[in-house]
């Protein structure tokens, strides 16, 4: 059976916001975040929102992997800023496309999220494939969309310089036949909810006759350090354990797509795993840290770059609040 991507997508907001743009409304400069960070610029949504951005990158998706919308099994959308409780994000989605005959639901694992939503995706096609073994390939899409700058709080420039808002898409495909060792080959989750503290943004507070309460509105906040120090030591051996799994040595990968959070994070990852950075393609500079939507956005744009070819051994690895961590191996 392979699990694999035969369609990728992305959509980010008009709006570009540049350091500079970010530096005549608070207390900090075009030096400071790049140094930091090597984030440049971010895309911000003003008319958009989370379900358009979605919808804008699954249609990319499917036009891409040359699938109807009807014949999707399954829609999972990996979110942590979905434009309402409910219904959830995935049913707008199915809804927007008319993918009538799909499973629809969110993933929240944060920036994390993607990787969660794929390697749930393939699992949950693999046992509907074992289910009902008709031989038909069976499709499910695959979604990391955000709008976090609704979760900033703009009075703190520590975080939210950070962000930006986007959404990428991928088309999963169960084949049960045919083109041998293609697509995923090893998969590692891993969470920390006793360190959660780190990174969070509480909801909204109980709210009835019988528990009235003031509270401020809640936004995103974080320890950056600590989320920083989990990252360069998770990161690595997460991915080592993917790479395992998959038979590969480190050498033989071609792509590591990371979430884009930070360019420091990168490069420490890079020297940990003795990897050169040639093989860490970086777009954080372009749009911030999206969280569950950075590594399909990503990869849509390698994609469309041309850096992937088939063969191509790549590592996809997300990490963020949780903690979680995770990371996938495909064969393209
Ligand atoms: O998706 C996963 C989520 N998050 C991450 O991956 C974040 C991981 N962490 C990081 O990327 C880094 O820790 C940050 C970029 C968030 C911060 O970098 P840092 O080198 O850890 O800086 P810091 O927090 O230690 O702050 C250093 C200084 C402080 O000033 P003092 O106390 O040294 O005077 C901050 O007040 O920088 C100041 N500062 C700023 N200055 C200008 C904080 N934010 C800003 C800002 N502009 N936007």
């Amino acid at each position: 059976m392979n699990m694999v991507i035969s369609g990728t997508g992305s959509a980010v907001p008009k709006l570009l916001v540049t350091n500079d743009d970010l530096g005549r409304l608070m207390d900090t400069s075009d030096a400071w975040i790049q140094s930091r960070t090597g984030i440049r610029n971010r895309r911000l949504a003003v008319e958009e929102t989370t379900t358009g951005l979605a919808v804008g990158a699954s249609l990319e998706a499917l036009a891409d992997a040359g699938i109807a919308a009807e014949d999707l099994d399954l829609i999972l959308a990996a979110t942590v800023t979905p434009d309402q409780f409910l219904p959830n994000l995935a049913c707008e989605v199915q809804g927007a496309l008319g993918a009538s005959g799909a499973v629809a639901f969110d993933v929240n694992a944060a920036c994390s999220g993607f990787l969660f939503a794929l390697d749930t995706a393939a699992l949950y096609l693999k046992n509907l494939c074992e289910r009902t073994p008709d031989g038909a390939d069976r499709t499910a899409l695959v979604i990391g969309a955000e709008t976090l700058s609704k979760i900033m709080d703009w009075n703190d420039r520590s975080t939210c310089v950070l962000f930006g808002d986007g959404a990428g898409a991928a088309v999963l495909r169960a084949q049960p036949s045919g083109s041998e060792k293609r697509g995923i080959r090893g998969m590692v989750q891993r969470t920390d909810g006793a360190r959660g503290g780190v990174l969070s943004c509480r909801n909204r507070p109980v709210n009835h006759p019988y528990a009235k309460r003031q509270e401020p509105p809640a936004y995103v906040s974080m320890d950056g350090q600590e989320v920083y120090r989990f990252a360069v030591r998770t990161v690595p051996e997460t991915i080592r354990e993917a790479v395992d799994q998959a038979g590969f040595s480190m050498a033989d990968i071609d792509l590591f797509l990371l979430h884009q959070a930070n360019l420091r994070i990168l490069e420490s990852v890079a020297k940990r795993l003795k990897q050169p950075m040639e093989k860490f393609p970086v777009n954080l500079d372009e749009y911030g840290n999206t969280s569950a939507a950075s590594v399909p956005i990503l990869l849509d744009d390698v994609r469309k770059q041309g850096k992937i070819k088939e063969g191509s051994r790549i590592v996809l690895a997300g990490f963020g609040a949780g903690l979680t961590c995770g990371a996938t191996v495909l064969v393209w």
